[in-house]
């Protein structure tokens, strides 16, 4: 039996080196086996260096049923995902480039990690204690936490493990007092994992040395079919939301919020993306398609499932599990076919669907939004979890 585990384990890890080492796009032929335990592994690559001269490496997460995760330290970005189909065929269901270069230039922050507020503050200011805060922004609004947010920061790997026969990446970002506007040293971990029940957990901390706002997502485009050259206006959705925040033309919330019943936003039984998209709504115009945060039910239960999507073709369902108030479900509105796709293409409107877990938008300047403010000696701790399946 042992004789067995070991003959098995060796092909593994021959099968292991063997795909990374024939891996197109690889920059160094060394790929380092981190740890293995029985089929759950994490490899390690280098991915190329940013325009700072900073190494980039690239994580491989393995399970034990072969599903794979990639992700770099450049923004702790999910490169790929692969997912099993109703036949058993993995694809890859995450949209991103195949080589570093796209990820330093501008890109709709395909795959990131988002801080240190995630989505709009309204007019790039805010206010603490009487003292107003001005960040940094292109044009009014930040966005995403601003110039250089977290997405661009090469992240510090505190731990690369298989755990529990769970592959886990631990990375670490400091952002100083200061940094993009915001007010005190903020101290980051953010801990993935893949499991053996397809689930791709994300679990965020944060510390503060000065009273200061956070609010971290996950920004991975995703599209079920594996094929990025189709859009995902047939994918069905269901967010577990009565209510929404409506927005002004700039995706600023109003403060009001809205119930869902009766309008395109009622997602509480899945419909297809495409169903009402294009509806003659005011809010579906301001958002040229989906790009609002829904107000998720059962806000004092923890994780709980908050969104699915599934693609009814492949048989492939994704459930968002989450301690978060809000979800930004977004569309791919703003995607241009400008971007390379990893197949050759190009990543053109609507390829691909977002689930931002987070706090509201705007929610610093919102006091009727709850609140994003993190104090000294208190810990920011999210959770949420993508578990893929088929249906
Ligand atoms: C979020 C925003 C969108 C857009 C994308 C990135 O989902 O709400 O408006 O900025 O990120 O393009």
């Amino acid at each position: 039996m042992n004789q067995l585990k070991s003959i098995t384990n060796g092909f593994l890890i021959f099968s292991l080196i063997f795909t990374a080492v024939s891996c197109k796009n690889q920059k160094k032929d060394t790929n380092e086996i981190i740890e293995s335990k029985e089929m759950s592994t994490i490899e390690k690559k280098e991915f190329g260096t940013t325009n700072n001269d900073e190494k980039v490496s690239l994580y491989t997460l393995t399970n034990d049923n072969g599903m794979k995760v990639e992700i770099m330290t450049l923004g702790g970005i999910i490169t790929s995902l692969t997912a099993p189909d109703k036949n058993g065929t993995y694809a890859d269901v995450v949209l991103g480039f195949d080589v570093l270069e796209p990820y330093l230039e501008a890109h709709p922050y395909f795959g990131a990690l988002i801080g240190r507020y995630g989505n709009r503050i309204a007019n790039g200011k805010f206010a603490l204690d009487g003292v107003e805060y001005k960040l940094t922004s292109d044009g009014s609004t930040q966005l995403h936490g601003g110039r250089v947010g977290f997405d661009k920061a090469v992240w510090t790997v505190l731990n690369a493990a298989v755990i529990d026969g769970v592959a886990t990446l631990k990375l670490k970002y400091i952002s100083k007092d200061g940094e993009e506007g915001y007010p005190g040293k903020l101290e980051s971990i953010v801990t993935y994992t893949l499991d053996d029940e397809d689930t791709v957990q994300v679990q965020y901390e944060a510390t503060t040395d000065k009273k200061t706002v956070v609010n971290l997502t996950q920004h991975s485009y995703f599209n079920l079919s594996g094929d990025f050259s189709k859009d995902i206006l047939d994918h069905e959705v269901m967010i577990n939301a009565d209510t929404y925040t409506p927005v002004d033309t700039g995706l600023i919330p109003t403060g009001e919020i809205a119930m869902v019943e009766g309008t395109p936003f009622d997602f509480r039984t899945p419909k297809a993306v495409g169903k009402e998209i294009n509806a003659d709504n005011e809010q579906i115009k301001n958002g040229g398609g989906y790009d609002h945060n829904w107000v998720l039910t059962n806000q004092n239960d923890g994780i709980r499932l908050v969104a699915s999507a599934y693609h009814p073709t492949s048989g492939r369902l994704l459930e968002v599990f989450s301690s978060e108030p809000g979800i930004q479900f977004y569309t791919g509105n703003f995607l241009d076919a400008t971007l390379p796709g990893k197949n050759g293409g190009t990543y053109d409107k609507r390829s691909g669907l977002c689930m931002e877990t987070q706090h509201y938008p705007d929610s610093p300047n919102k006091p009727n939004f709850p609140s994003t403010e993190l104090r000294p000696g208190e810990k920011y701790t999210t959770t949420t979890s993508f578990k893929f399946s088929i249906k």
